[in-house]
């Protein structure tokens, strides 16, 4: 059912203190929060002793109390102390996960420990980068996360449900390259000699025609990054005005995920007003989202299990993430 041996964004860095907080992730209870020197911990939110979860407990130095009857763990889930008596039982600890904290994020790995790979986890420097300025929100989606990734897979939607934002009519004119790296998939498209859309026009204080490109690039099971920008006609997309979306998608269940959401840009960076209108703008672009996700989620869950979508062209990167997704997943019941 999930892809458990991955890193997944767990939290922003500035939720997780010395208050628990609790999370629910592939249907695993988390509990999060940091030790006394500022490392960020995360434990299986469900005490040994009667199956309490711990994040309503209260932090003890480095190490969680249970709020029951006072059984208390430290980071790496042992029970260190049974208020009760002096014996701890063997089988009283939780389980711990491998967590790292980059560029704001805290990411953390749901699968077996010893395959937890440090190097694995996401290039997200931009958020953390002096040259760009990042906006970012998060919310909950009711809805299965695959349909996250197939919606950055496939931004034909933005000319019919972002229309004020980002959205403009010549978006599906324009068919997308496919590349399949490994695991690895980007969908491309190039637009060239079109307007800017209506939410970075003004940002980017431009009028006329631009080469514009988008480029998502999945990296499964929870981090898409897309690539994208306006660039004067003919010239290097490196050259243009940039901007780096990315998207942190966590299951909470079959139904439900967690959206982590930063958009970095390399243009008018020292311009507060604009950030100020992309905070409002890109927050009504995930709502557009959000709203549009939803209802497919209620579409699909009332829809006959023999019943397969109608893909088309513009399909073609999430058929491969598809694909890839399925291949993970077999390896993973193995
Ligand atoms: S359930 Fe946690 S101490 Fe009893
Ligand atoms: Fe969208």
């Amino acid at each position: 059912m999930y892809v458990l041996n991955a890193w997944y964004v767990a939290a922003w860095s500035t939720e997780v203190n010395r208050e628990p907080a609790r999370r629910v992730i592939c249907e695993i209870p988390v509990v999060l929060y940091r030790t006394q020197a500022g490392a960020a911990v995360a434990l299986e939110d469900r005490c040994a002793h009667r199956g309490y979860p711990l994040s309503p407990g209260r932090l003890v130095g480095d190490d969680i109390e249970c709020g029951y009857h006072g059984f208390t763990f430290d980071c790496s889930g042992a029970c260190v102390r049974v208020p009760a008596q002096d014996i701890i039982p063997k089988q009283a600890f939780v389980r711990s996960f491998p967590v790292v904290e980059k560029d704001g994020w805290i990411w953390i790995w749901t699968g077996q420990k010893e395959l937890a790979d440090v190097s694995k986890v996401p290039d997200t420097h931009w958020m953390s980068d002096p040259e760009w300025v990042t906006v970012t929100h998060s919310m909950p989606f009711a809805c299965r996360a695959e349909l996250i990734h197939d919606n950055l897979l496939d931004l034909t939607h933005e000319s019919f449900i972002h229309t004020s934002t980002v959205g403009d009519d010549y978006i599906y004119k324009h068919g997308i390259t496919v590349e399949v790296d490994g695991d690895v998939v980007s969908a491309d498209r190039l637009m060239p000699g079109v307007v800017a859309p209506p939410l970075y026009a003004r940002t980017m204080a431009t009028d006329g025609l631009y080469d514009r490109f988008h480029c998502t690039v999945f990296y499964p099971p929870g981090y898409l990054l897309l690539h994208s920008g306006i660039t004067e006609q003919g010239k290097p997309r490196e050259e243009g005005y940039l901007i780096k979306v990315l998207n942190g998608i966590t299951p909470i269940d079959a139904h439900n995920s967690w959206y982590y959401y930063a958009f970095s840009r390399n243009f008018g960076t020292d311009q507060h007003w604009a950030t100020e209108e992309l905070i409002t703008g890109l927050a009504t672009v995930l709502e557009e989202d959000k709203a549009a996700l939803e209802w497919q989620e209620i579409g699909l869950q009332s829809r006959p299990y023999d019943v397969r979508d109608s893909l088309i062209a513009q399909d073609a990167g999430v058929a491969k993430a598809r694909k890839v997704m399925e291949r993970l997943l077999a390896a993973e019941k193995q």
